[in-house]
């Protein structure tokens, strides 16, 4: 097992009617921005809980952050927060709201000139204005940890930042507003969650038992909840299981004394960049080709996965390790998943090129967690993907 430290102050308030407990969260006094999304949050009931339980609060809204939170939008969220003084800021969404609600916090108290210079140097959030969650869907574990991933549509760019200021100052899990959620956001949720898993596990063995076994559960407890949850959004209990796995899966605990990856999520990031394709779609374009490229690099655990996960028990290490890869990518495809890129776009000839040299662009010239993975290596993974 490697050294770590771990510290994790987010507050969670979990379970049916916590949203009710907000202003005890907050301080008296505090002049708060609620940031929302694209408006779901009006018809399922959810803003009209959050106003309740803030009545007296002296409370402002900005709503229209988009899914893969936009600079240019939230540079308007920023002069309002500088104009009117806020002190607390309260995100109301998915990982969308939740991240640009951390680009807000950090921003606001950031004194250079560009805010953009936070992701593209990037500079490590030390200090951030305090902010608390209603999470709304579960998937990114944003509402959990200290990391944002921030769009720039100008430019195609999408990055992220982070540091021990961003973690929320509380969250608040109530399973029962996944029951608004659409169908293919739960799958993106379950995807999302699963892979994020796989970011901090297969890797080599590392002699942390304990962490591959959490890991594990989460993997398991995903996959049996969600038929489940597809099916029935209304069903409580799956609901929590799955809200609870989407958070452990992020929240710093797995990844501790580990070797991690993260390098499909650094591809999937380029794909959403040029395409527009949801976050969790990427992954599970990238994952199993990242597999299956690296597969001498992570055979041992793609077959300690195999047997533990998938319940393949015959086999030589290398047998094991490929079925694991097709069983993974048909969990993807049992959740309505597509996991080629030709079946999200019809331009994807040159994604292979722009992903590579966007990379490399940024100085990335290594990613994985043995840092062997070149821009020509992503140029041919993201090729395997078409
Ligand atoms: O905008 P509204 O109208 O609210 O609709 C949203 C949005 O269209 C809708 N939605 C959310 N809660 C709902 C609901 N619809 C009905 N009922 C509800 N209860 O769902 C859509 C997607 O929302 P979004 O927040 O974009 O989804 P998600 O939570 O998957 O977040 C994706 C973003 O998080 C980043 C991704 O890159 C992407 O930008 N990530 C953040 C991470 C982190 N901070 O740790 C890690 C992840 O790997 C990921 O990169
Ligand atoms: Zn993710």
């Amino acid at each position: 097992m490697l050294n770590f430290e771990y510290k994790n102050p987010t507050k969670i308030l979990f379970g049916k009617d916590q949203i009710a407990r907000l202003a005890k969260e907050i301080p008296t006094g505090s002049k708060v921005l609620m940031l929302y999304g694209g408006g779901s949050i009006k018809t399922n009931g959810i803003y009209e809980q959050v106003k309740t339980a803030l009545a007296g609060f002296d409370l402002l809204e900005f709503g229209g952050i988009p899914a893969n939170p936009e600079y240019e939008i939230l540079m308007d969220a920023l002069a309002l927060i500088k104009k009117e003084q806020i002190t607390f800021l309260l995100a109301v969404g998915g990982g969308s709201v939740i991240d640009g609600t951390k680009f807000l916090s950090s921003a606001a108290l950031y004194e250079g000139s560009e805010p953009w210079d936070i992701l593209a140097k990037p500079i490590r959030s030390e200090k951030g204005i305090p902010f608390g969650t209603v999470l709304t869907l579960p998937a990114t574990g944003s509402e959990m940890n200290s990391g944002a991933v921030i769009t720039r549509r100008s430019t195609q760019q999408k990055l992220g930042m982070g540091g021990p200021g961003l973690f929320p100052q509380f969250s608040i899990l109530d399973p029962q507003v996944i029951r608004s959620i659409p169908e293919h956001q739960i799958a993106n949720g379950i995807t999302d969650a699963f892979t994020h898993v796989l970011e901090q596990y297969m890797t080599y063995p590392a002699h942390a038992i304990l962490q591959d076994r959490i890991a594990e559960s989460i993997m398991q407890t995903l996959i049996e909840v969600a038929p489940i949850i597809m099916k029935d959004r209304s069903d409580y209990d799956a609901a929590c299981d799955f809200m609870w796995s989407c958070t452990m899966a992020l929240n710093g605990l797995i990844q501790k004394g580990v070797p991690t990856d993260w390098s499909v999520h650094a591809i999937g990031h380029e794909l959403t960049a040029l395409h527009n394709i949801d976050h969790a779609r990427t992954l599970a374009i990238i994952a199993p080709n990242l597999y299956r490229y690296k597969f001498n690099n992570k055979k041992e655990k793609l077959a300690q996965y195999a047997e533990r996960i998938w319940n393949i028990r015959t086999g030589s290490v290398e047998e094991k390790a490929s079925a694991a890869i097709e069983k993974t990518e048909s969990f993807f495809h049992s959740l309505n998943i597509k996991t080629k890129l030709s079946e999200y776009t019809a331009d994807y000839k040159q994604t292979a090129a722009f992903a590579a040299e966007r990379l490399k662009s940024r100085g990335w010239i290594a990613l994985g967690e043995r840092k062997d993975i070149t821009p020509d290596d992503v140029y041919k993974i993201v090729e395997m993907s078409y």
